[in-house]
């Protein structure tokens, strides 16, 4: 098991195009491992190599949160959308900022599994959302991009909220400046 670092927003590997993969060797296999203990352990419900420092087209993302299974998909990209869903969207590499993003509501992708074999997967509602995000990541594009500008929050820890937080509106600008303050102080 091994849990990387996210990287956060203003990280400029966040805002590479991912190189797509012609092989799948050890390191991919490693690397998918890696992005699978990462988003559990961060409780993600997706993950792009680019997250954790690799520009490279890889990601995975939670197919059934309660059984935690977790697909793993090499070179993904969407190859059919329908329809338009508007929901409330995170990301682990923009902690504790939330906001509304529209989507489509059905999105097909196709993909090489880590054995190597092209799969082609279907997804409506949360899935969709998911996987529209993490291939969003592949083209250097983060949720904060897309927001309806109203609508961004971030999320305070407080006690007297039922929900444990409480929610403290920003703007875009607010935002990406905080994340540019913060990996300051962490040195990165
Ligand atoms: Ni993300």
């Amino acid at each position: 098991m091994a849990v990387r670092r996210i990287v956060y927003c203003g990280d400029p590997t966040l805002r590479r195009k991912a190189r797509r993969l012609r092989n799948i060797d050890e390191d991919v296999i490693q690397l998918l491992d890696d992005l699978r203990d990462t988003m559990r352990h961060a409780s993600g419900l997706g993950l792009a190599a680019a997250q954790i420092g690799v520009p490279v087209a890889a990601v995975t993302v939670m197919r059934d949160p309660e059984s935690e299974r977790v697909l793993e998909l090499i070179n993904p990209r969407i190859i059919e959308s329908e329809g338009e869903q508007e929901g409330t969207e995170a990301c682990l590499s923009l902690p504790t900022l939330r906001g509304m993003v529209i989507r489509p509501a059905r999105v097909v992708v196709a993909a090489v599994d880590p054995s190597g074999n092209p799969t082609t997967l279907e997804g409506e509602g949360l899935m969709a959302r998911c996987l529209s995000h993490e291939l969003d990541h592949l083209e250097g594009r983060l949720f904060i991009d897309l927001v309806e500008p109203d609508s961004l929050v971030w999320l305070r820890p407080d006690e007297s909220e039922e929900s444990g937080y409480r929610t403290e509106p920003t703007t875009v600008e607010e935002a990406l400046e905080a994340f540019d303050r913060l990996r300051a102080r962490r040195g990165s």
